[in-house]
């Protein structure tokens, strides 16, 4: 069971393989990207702790298999690596590997190790290649597709970054099963995300399968990665660089990254349910404002609660965040232009829109409600 997605990107372009199991065919995917690379060089293999304890092993063995003289090198997983003392750690281990302009580096982990590595890989003798083989669900959907690579600065996450595309994605989901249950369904939000913005019948398809999907059965698995890649894959080729329709894929993420910052972006709320209550208030705020019908942003948030996401911000744990304190850190995102706030508002399920015309007042009741 398995499905091919081509990012459609002119000479950059490259494929997406998923499916269950697809780590058994990594050696013979990746085989000809270095073959055109020059050959016998040694293939680093990035990754963090957990993923090297679960899943490095039998992707050292199947790229050894195909001839493939790989080396593993493992970084501390969290947050945590995804900084300058990470880049400076990283590429220090890939220099004394002597890896040139020709070699290719593999990402094996979630969006931390992939952002890392397309990162260092990027920068590493003004650029190398990279692949991204993703263990978590939120990057098999989302981070390891689109090029988008980046560590944190002290200033916010993210800040130092560029794009650098990926040769290949190998998303096995398999691998899935050994996620623990709050990030399998922090991902799951990025899932229903593409629902939301863009297609309401892959919405539909969710409220029917995501359940069994998260539940493990292989069939839906694939099917909402490959479907969400697939969606993914094609704003990224009309639209690179995010200056227009892929700033869509933001959906919720402005009010999410302000509940991530207020919560200080610790373990009370992790990236994906900042991410699942943004996306409920970006549809209240569309209510509100009378551009969405009340039902839609029932049905989304029913499906939210049904599968077992956060959808308010009193579900978060803790002292609620207020709403003034909210909208200080909205202001303080990247997605501010001329001091007016960009939001990612929808029509309703499956048609997201970017406006920067709404009202503060209207943001503040939404926060308040
Ligand atoms: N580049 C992009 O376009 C993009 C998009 C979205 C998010 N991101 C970035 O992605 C990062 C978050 O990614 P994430 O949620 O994958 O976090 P992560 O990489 O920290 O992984 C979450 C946890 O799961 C563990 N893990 C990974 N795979 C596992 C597996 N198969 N079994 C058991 N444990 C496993 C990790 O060790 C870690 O502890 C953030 O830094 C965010 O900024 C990037
Ligand atoms: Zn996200």
């Amino acid at each position: 069971m398995s499905e091919l997605i081509t990012v459609g990107l002119g000479t950059r372009a490259y494929d997406i393989h998923v499916g269950t199991g697809m780590l058994a065919r990594a050696g013979a995917l990746l085989k000809p990207l270095l073959s055109k690379n020059g050959g016998k060089a040694i293939v680093p293999v990035v990754t963090d702790s957990h993923v090297a304890d679960l899943h490095l092993a039998p992707l050292m063995d199947v790229l050894r298999q195909s001839g493939i003289e790989a080396r593993a090198i493992v970084m501390a997983p969290g947050e945590v690596s995804k900084s300058f003392a990470g880049l400076e750690r990283l590429s220090g281990a890939l220099l004394d590997m002597e890896i040139d302009r020709k070699g290719l580096v593999i990402a094996l982990g979630g969006g931390v190790i992939g952002d890392l590595t397309g990162f260092a890989a990027g920068v590493l003798k003004r650029g190398v290649a990279f692949a991204q083989i993703p263990t978590t669900l939120l990057a098999q959907v989302d981070s390891s597709v689109g090029g988008k690579t980046a560590i944190n600065a002290a200033q916010g996450k993210n800040l130092i970054g560029m794009f650098h595309q990926p040769r290949i994605v190998i998303a096995d989901t398999a691998l899935l099963k050994t996620l623990p249950k709050r990030e399998l369904l922090a991902g799951y939000a990025e899932v229903v995300k593409y629902g939301a913005m863009g297609d309401e019948l892959f919405f539909e398809w969710l409220e029917v399968h995501g359940a069994a999907a998260l539940a493990g059965d292989e069939a839906a698995n694939v099917r909402a990665v490959a479907h969400s890649c697939r969606m993914k894959a094609d704003i990224v080729a009309r639209d690179e660089r995010e200056t227009g329709d892929r700033a869509l894929l933001n959906l919720g993420h402005t009010f999410g990254h302000a509940l991530e910052a207020a919560t200080g972006f610790s373990d009370r709320l992790i990236h994906g349910e900042a991410v699942a209550i943004g996306m409920a208030l970006a549809f209240q705020l569309s209510v509100k404002l009378g551009l969405c019908p009340g039902q839609d942003a029932q049905r989304f948030t029913r499906h939210l609660k049904a599968i077992g996401l956060p959808c308010t911000i009193s579900d978060i744990a803790g002292a609620r965040p207020s709403a003034g304190e909210l909208i200080r850190h909205m202001a303080h995102d990247k997605k501010v232009a001329d001091g007016k706030l960009t939001f990612i508002l929808l029509r309703g399920l499956g048609q997201a829109f970017v406006t920067s015309d709404v009202p503060l007042e209207a943001v503040k009741e939404v926060l308040a409600a």
